[in-house]
């Protein structure tokens, strides 16, 4: 049998909009807040039998008006940061405490929220623009054109261009991964889940990923968006987080504020200060008591 086409389309991002963040970074300190937080849990627990997973989980995470955020959630393997995403993402309940998106109590799925895993979010029997409009066509009942049409922006933005009609066993891991990233961008999610998305690609193209989600997000924003970006590469969380959170054992055990990148991931990753900062936060998690 002949083997199946994969194609791998890159990504290209300008080097120069990097120079246009300095004048973001500058505008950063004069964000207005919303007054409901678009995040927040309360007195949250889950427990799975008798596995007390999360005892009590509680935050807010401010509104900010007209930007889009990311946090990284790094914690050692098993400490619950999967479970937190699931519960926000409403897949599973919590066992007691209630969590809110813009004031609203979170009892399920929703429309608000997508999420998206290291592996196997597209739907295989259904190609680029099928996968993206799925939800719009299934979901928000958009007549079948007008979805399409709107999928074709998102091809456009997260340089799938060529790609429309292959299937995603015909797509490099990278391709498929904004795919899922395309196809929750275009119902308007408020808040993005992600689940170790770059987990599976090597070290190139979860460089040029990183750099693609700062565009999309940072320097090019088209929508406000807040993403929780649950990653076991420091750097990554480092250089796309506008916070850290460290989850240990079910708690939030440590929250800070970080820059935005400067330049691109390949170069600012490389750089001497960028790593102080990871194995400052490297140390932070060898140090915690997991036992
Ligand atoms: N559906 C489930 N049923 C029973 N136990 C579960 C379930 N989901 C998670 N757990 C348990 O909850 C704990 C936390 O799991 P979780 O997947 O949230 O960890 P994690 O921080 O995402 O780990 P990793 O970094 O390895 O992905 C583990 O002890 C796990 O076994
Ligand atoms: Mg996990």
């Amino acid at each position: 049998m002949k083997k199946q086409e994969e194609i791998d389309i890159k990504p290209e991002i300008n080097p120069n909009i990097f120079s246009e963040f300095q004048r973001i970074n500058r505008e950063r300190e004069k964000e207005a807040l919303r007054e409901i937080p678009i995040l927040e849990a309360k007195n949250v627990s889950k427990k799975f039998g008798d596995n007390i997973v999360i005892p009590s989980l509680n935050f807010k995470v401010e509104d900010i008006v007209g930007k889009s955020e990311i946090i990284s959630i790094l914690g050692p393997s098993g400490c619950g940061k999967s479970t937190v995403l699931k519960l926000i993402a409403g897949l599973i309940k919590p066992s007691s405490g209630q969590l809110f998106v813009c004031g609203n109590e979170i009892t399920g799925p929703g429309m608000d929220r997508g999420m998206i895993f290291q592996k196997y979010s597209s739907f295989p029997f259904l190609n680029v623009i099928e996968n993206i409009s799925y939800p719009l066509i299934t979901v928000k009942k958009i007549k079948k054109n007008q979805a399409f049409e709107e999928a074709k922006y998102w091809v456009d933005k997260m340089c799938l261009n060529g790609a429309e009609y292959k299937y995603p066993h015909q797509l490099s891991g990278g391709m498929q991964q904004r795919v899922a990233i395309a196809r929750t961008l275009c119902m308007n999610a408020r808040i993005i889940l992600m689940d170790e998305p770059f987990g599976a690609l090597d070290r190139k193209i979860r460089w040029e990923m990183q750099d693609l989600i700062a565009e999309i997000l940072f320097f090019k924003p088209i929508q406000e968006v807040t993403i929780l970006l649950v990653t076991h590469d420091i750097s990554e969380a480092v250089y796309l987080g506008d916070r850290i959170w460290i989850i240990n054992k079910g708690q939030l055990v440590y929250k800070e504020f970080l820059d935005r990148p400067k330049e691109m991931a390949r170069i600012s990753q490389g750089k001497k200060d960028f790593q102080e900062i990871v194995a400052y936060f490297n140390e932070k998690i060898d140090n915690l008591d997991i036992n």
